[in-house]
């Protein structure tokens, strides 16, 4: 700890540009920023203009100039597939500047685009700095998306090249990659020039097509190349996430802003020293293994730990804390959820006392609301600091924290933490006046939007400004309500639109409503969010079906889940499914989701006036299983 939270909060608050030049030089630029944050011609912000940098030199090369070529750089370990693999500085940036020639020698260049839908595995991290290291900019599909969503990626990021692998396991389930990425491919309106395929003994992929090339033999023709310079404000990588409708939005992070941001966020939000071992368990698909499993740690000379595993069942309960103890880990980040599945097959933590996790300094929470129980639990059995924070996809980084490489503030449980130097967050009520301490609104962050954040969504703007701008004028409206304390301690509440996170997955309940909606049988249909123990929230679809359907409850069900598997993924979650004659509506048809929520949830009910019938809700309560 370093100094006082208000200090440097106030420091950031009374001059964003001079706070932020100044930590920009925490990096080696080639070519120094002349001013902090500019706006283009359509009013969005852009960080570090002038500078010019490569992603890839700073995760890389940089430590290997500096003499920390034999340092651990990534640890895979993999107890789906019994083995584990360190590669230092130096043999990561092998890999990754030979990797990057391939792409090279096929043509990619600066600004191309390249997507990788793969497993936990290190040649996803090559593959992604490989990109950095050319100035292209990649996309990184989550493993556990079906086809279609991939095809939906493909056509909005037009890559020329695809990066896979044979196949993904999941703990014992081999899932064959290869006819989900032809599928895709198939069904996508853009025509990738070629698919580089990384086969995995566990399930070999047919080549089957003149596009395809395997991983292992182009890799040994390839030489390695140099990082190419680029702008501060060049893309480094879209990701999508899930919005309000079916098509994700791409979130765009540049080079120069993410840099500063993942560096500044490592001391600051994770207090983390060079040389530390960090362990964010999640995947590369996510933004946090974006953040914290690739860019933030190697930026910051940390080791990290990329895990291709589970909380529990790979092999059990003690899964994190055997790798804690193997590998030294001084901090882990996890989703809240991992550690519920944790708690309830070890709810003693014995798996924590069996294994030797001196080395761990703090734990770190996010993804969703950090619950109560599962805090004071975490507390409880392991005595270390269990500090939630609060973020998104857009953001890349901490919103609100603990600013621990400030000054450990205490804990306020249930909250995530104050608003993190960078980020003027404020809580609005519905006309845009600022509420009180203690008083719920939406959530917003007062523009600029620090460095690392998204300056739009990938080719649509006028999405990103109806989206997140058009709300309330100068805000960032971030889809979350809360409310902030008297002592600055943000509460969030959950999300205000029809975005919910199952398992620490973001998905939207719009998508799902589209997919069961389209169903023959189907006349409308709810799909919302309802409280899991385990998963935080999952979807519960209400259906009504076309007058004369005689199909039985059982069979509409089983399509309509083998439809979301099959379109979105196993990760929709969405097995419950319940018949109902009609659906509550406001009088100018608005159906009204967050009642039913309430009602399956067993809250009380705020039925709005403009209710058709309000007998509707006991009807409906009746059929509920
Ligand atoms: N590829 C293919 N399928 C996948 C997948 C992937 N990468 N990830 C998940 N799935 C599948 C699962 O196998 C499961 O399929 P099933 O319904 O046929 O059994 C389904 O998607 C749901 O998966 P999940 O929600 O993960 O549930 P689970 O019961 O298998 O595991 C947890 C529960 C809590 C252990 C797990 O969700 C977890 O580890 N969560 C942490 C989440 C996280 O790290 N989030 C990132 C934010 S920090
Ligand atoms: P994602 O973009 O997938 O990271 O999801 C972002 C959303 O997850 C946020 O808008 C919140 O709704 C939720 N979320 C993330 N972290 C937290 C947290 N610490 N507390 C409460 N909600 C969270």
């Amino acid at each position: 700890m370093t100094g006082n939270y208000h200090a440097s909060y106030d420091a950031f608050k009374q001059d964003p540009q001079a706070f932020w030049l100044n930590q920009s030089k925490r990096i080696p630029w080639f070519k120094s920023p002349s001013n902090a944050y500019q706006q283009d011609n359509n009013g969005r912000y852009h960080w570090f203009a002038g500078g010019e940098l490569n992603t890839c030199y700073l995760a890389l090369d940089q430590h290997i100039e500096n003499g920390f070529a034999n340092e651990t750089a990534l640890i895979y370990d993999s107890p789906v597939t019994h083995t584990s693999q360190t590669f230092s500085y130096l043999e990561l940036h092998e890999k990754v500047a030979r990797f990057a020639g391939v792409l090279a020698d096929l043509g990619i260049e600066k600004g191309d685009r390249v997507v990788i839908y793969m497993p936990m595995i290190p040649e996803a991290v090559v593959g992604m700095l490989a990109c950095a290291r050319l100035g292209a900019i990649h996309s990184v599909v989550f493993g556990g998306f079906a086809a279609h969503e991939l095809a939906v990626r493909i056509d909005d990021a037009k890559p020329k090249v695809i990066l896979s692998a044979s196949c993904g396991i999941e703990i014992e389930r081999v899932i064959p990659y290869k006819p989900m990425l032809d599928e895709a491919i198939e069904l996508a309106s853009h025509k990738v020039q070629n698919s580089i395929i990384l086969q995995r003994e566990q399930s070999l992929a047919t080549m089957n097509s003149p596009r395809d090339l395997d991983w292992h033999l182009i890799e040994k023709e390839a030489t390695p190349v140099a990082p190419t310079p680029v702008k501060a404000e060049d893309p480094l990588y879209i990701l999508y996430t899930s919005g309000t409708t079916g098509t994700p939005k791409g979130v765009v992070r540049e080079n120069g802003g993410h840099a500063v941001a993942m560096h500044y966020s490592m001391e600051t939000v994770y207090g983390m020293k060079p040389g530390d071992v960090f362990l964010a368990a999640s995947d590369i698909g996510w933004v946090v293994g974006h953040s914290y499993i690739v860019y933030a740690p190697l930026i910051y000379r940390c080791a990290t730990v990329l895990y291709e595993g589970k909380p529990i069942r790979t092999p059990d309960a003690s899964a994190f804390w055997r790798v804690v103890e193997q590998y030294k880990v001084n901090a882990l980040f996890t989703a809240p959820t991992a550690f519920r599945a944790i708690k309830k097959e070890d709810p003693e933590a014995m798996g924590f006392k069996q294994y030797d996790t001196r080395s761990l300094k703090r734990l770190f929470l996010a993804g969703e609301r950090l619950d109560p129980p599962t805090y004071h639990w975490l507390c409880d059995k392991t005595h270390l600091p269990v500090l939630d924070h609060w973020w998104q996809t857009e953001t890349g980084w901490a919103i609100a924290c603990n600013p621990i490489g400030i000054e450990q503030l205490p804990t306020k449980v249930g909250s995530a933490g104050v608003a993190t130097p960078g980020f003027d967050v404020q809580i609005l009520d519905m006309d845009g006046n600022q509420c009180e301490a203690n008083e719920s609104g939406a959530v917003v962050i007062k523009l600029p939007l620090p460095p690392g954040c998204l300056p739009s969504i990938w080719q649509n703007d006028e999405r990103y400004a109806s989206g997140y701008l058009s709300q309330y004028d100068g805000y960032y409206l971030t889809g979350d309500g809360g409310y902030l304390d008297d002592d600055g301690n943000l509460f969030i509440m959950g999300r205000t639109d029809d975005v919910i996170n199952v398992a620490g997955h973001r998905l939207s309940t719009g998508e799902m409503e589209e997919i069961v909606a389209a169903h023959p049988a189907v006349a409308e249909c709810a799909v919302f969010g309802v409280n899991d123990q385990l998963k935080g929230q999952i979807p519960m679809a209400m259906i009504v079906l076309k007058d004369g359907q005689e199909i039985a409850q059982s069979d509409i069900e089983h399509q309509l889940i083998n439809t979301i598997r099959g379109k979105i993924g196993a990760i929709a979650c969405l097995k419950n499914i319940v018949c109902v004659e009609r659906l509550p509506k406001t009088r100018s048809g608005k159906i009204l989701r967050k009642n039913l929520r309430q009602l399956v949830d067993g809250e009380t009910l705020s039925i709005p006036s403009t209710i058709d019938d309000p007998s509707i809700f006991n009807e409906i309560q009746s059929l509920l299983p």
